[in-house]
């Protein structure tokens, strides 16, 4: 068996033009393999810290500790190592922090080393890496899964963080949900996608896109942006509510002061309970399937307001709520918050706690949905990822700019490879 030769990281840049982290593990047979680690904007306030170094260089944006505690710290103490043993190298690389939120050595050094680690260890085996993300998962939880192709999550009008518009909500999502294959899911949103575009221009607003390259114009209200993607649909043959259903993230927390929930694009702030009538209004109105922190992370009882009031009705999707961590996972789920996990590796830091996560999520019939973050690269780890746990839904973005079509381009060729692995419905 291969044992871990060298690992190696440098600094590179981010779709936002800002510092991550790059990596590298060989393995001594000269097998080698590498990966980048993304970054949030809206980050939930109890994520695993990212390590940036608050210096001059880069605006304080740089990551060179973390590349640093990746060459000097990490690597020396992983040399010889078996990579097909990844619970093992995730729970040194755990001790090895000895933070809970990993900010002794940073979650993006450690991430980088665990991602970069699968990822040799699937060559090594002669697998590809969805099917070896499918093994760890099996060999972590002691359970099965069946892989399948992930129904995709197209955000193409953005919001809140992520654009300098008026837009409260950070997201507006489609899914393709009628589609018969992955292809026909792409090419369908591809087309709503330049629909919208068309639409825009001929109003005379802007086509510029935000940091996941949907559209990001001025507008008078939520419900006016939900109403274009309706046009859009419309005018690309399809029908709202069969072919396509709508998504939003709110990203609540973001917009969450005192109690209230201030939508300032429309001017006007809401208590936890007006605002679940909001939301509740909007899914009785419009077809939308899916809502991701419509709530604050910290706001309990407007979740369970919201879950109660809607969460039979529509998917209640916990991001900065749960942070991809089983411990807070476990008691939103005891508390009864949401129906479905959005899942982050970033914001835990291994690809053994991801998987966990998961498990859990899957052992107390919650949805999982495999997610980018806001910064990207052109890594498509979380296709593989998707793909390889069955996990059935994943969001990455517009169809549009290489950072998020990367990852659709990834599921289209794992499609074509494998034409037994059928579109999660
Ligand atoms: P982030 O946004 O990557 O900026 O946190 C994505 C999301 O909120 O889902
Ligand atoms: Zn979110």
């Amino acid at each position: 068996m291969s044992k871990i030769k060298s690992i190696q990281a440098i600094q590179v840049l981010d779709s936002r033009g800002l510092p991550t982290v790059a990596c590298r593990v060989s393995l001594d047979n000269n097998l080698t393999a590498g990966v980048m680690v993304p970054s949030g904007a809206s980050t939930g306030a109890k994520e695993a810290l990212e390590l940036r170094d608050g210096e001059t260089a880069f605006m304080g944006k740089g990551v060179q500790k973390a590349v640093d505690n990746i060459n000097k710290v990490i690597s020396p103490t992983l040399i010889g190592h078996n990579p097909l043993d990844q619970k093992k190298i995730d729970e040194h690389l755990i001790s090895l922090d000895g933070t809970e939120d990993k900010s002794n050595i940073g979650a993006n050094a450690v991430l980088a080393v665990s991602l970069a680690i699968c990822r040799v260890a699937a060559k090594e085996v002669d697998k590809s890496l969805h099917s070896y993300f499918g093994y760890i998962y099996t060999d972590i939880t002691g359970n099965i899964l069946s892989p399948n192709l992930p129904m995709p999550m197209l955000n193409i009008l953005n919001g809140g963080e992520h654009a300098d518009n008026n837009i409260d909500i950070q997201e507006f999502m489609i899914i393709p949900k009628g589609a018969k294959d992955f292809k026909e899911a792409i090419r369908w949103s591809s087309e709503i996608y330049w629909n919208l575009k068309a639409i825009l221009k001929e109003r005379n607003l802007s086509t510029s896109v935000g940091d996941e390259g949907g559209f990001a114009p001025n507008l008078e209200s939520n419900e006016e942006a939900i109403q274009l993607i309706l046009e859009s649909i419309q005018k690309s043959n399809l029908n709202a509510g069969e072919d396509i259903t709508l998504a939003l993230d709110c990203a609540a927390s973001e917009f969450y002061k005192d109690g209230k929930y201030h939508l300032s694009g429309e001017g006007r702030s809401l208590n936890p309970g007006e605002f679940a009538d909001y939301l509740e209004d909007l899914v009785e109105n419009y077809p939308i399937s899916s809502i991701e922190d419509g709530m604050d992370e910290n706001d309990y009882s407007g979740w369970k307001i919201l879950t109660e009031k809607i969460g039979s009705k529509c998917q209640l999707v916990g991001d900065d709520l749960f942070v991809t961590n089983k411990k807070i996972f476990k008691e939103g789920i005891e508390k009864g918050l949401g129906n479905a996990i959005l899942i982050k590796f970033n914001q835990i830091g291994t690809i053994t706690e991801t998987i966990e996560t998961i498990n859990l999520a899957n052992s107390n019939n919650y949805k999982s949905i495999i997610s980018h973050r806001s910064g990207e690269t052109e890594d498509t780890t979380i296709s593989d990822l998707c793909v390889g746990l069955g996990a059935g839904q994943i969001k990455t973005g517009a169809p549009c700019r290489s950072d998020r079509v990367s990852k659709y381009n990834r599921l289209l060729w794992i499609e074509e490879e494998c034409p037994d692995l059928e579109l999660s419905k």
